[in-house]
């Protein structure tokens, strides 16, 4: 059992909610809530770290591995602390046809940084990404649920300019 002030992982209003999502599930099968607890913790933190990940196990009744393994396979978690804005840019086929890759070098220079790192001012984290089904409107990428298509490096440019503001 977690310690009084481990039990941070969530604030009053969202253990409530995660509450009702874990009771949304017949008996036996609060496994189930799991992803929507990992995104009311991110959503709260910013980040998944290993002792909220230990938490949720706890609120589930099931072992932390069976939290990390989810956390871990699916991208839109993050592991460690990110900056304000994650930019998760799509490296995958159909858009590095059509630029991207010229447009990803514009932006990692732009941004003084690699993939998975955070520029020193705490703005931007960039991550790379496989499709994020806008195949059509590439190059792309996702800042949370906006997405900005046909990029190009003036694109670039302002996008990060608007957000540094
Ligand atoms: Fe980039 Fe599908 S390949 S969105």
């Amino acid at each position: 059992m977690l310690n009084t002030r481990e039990m941070i992982a969530f604030t009053e209003d969202r253990l409530a909610r995660a509450q009702e999502i874990i009771a949304q599930y017949p008996e036996g099968r609060q496994k189930s809530a799991l992803l929507p607890l990992l995104h009311l913790a991110q959503e709260q933190h910013g980040w998944v770290s290993a002792k909220v990940m230990d938490y949720i196990a706890d609120m589930l009744g099931i072992q932390p591995v069976e939290v990390y393994e989810v956390a871990t396979f699916y991208t839109m978690f993050h592991l460690e602390p990110v900056g304000k804005h994650v930019i998760e840019y799509c490296r995958t086929g159909p858009c590095c046809v059509v630029g991207g890759e010229g447009v990803y070098d514009h932006l990692k220079e732009r941004l003084g940084v690699s993939a998975n790192q955070t520029t020193s001012d705490g703005m931007f984290t960039l991550k790379e990404v496989e499709c994020l089904a806008a195949c059509g409107w590439g190059p792309c990428f996702q800042i949370r649920e906006k997405f900005y298509m046909h990029l190009d490096n003036t694109k670039v440019d302002q996008i990060i300019d608007e957000l540094s503001k």
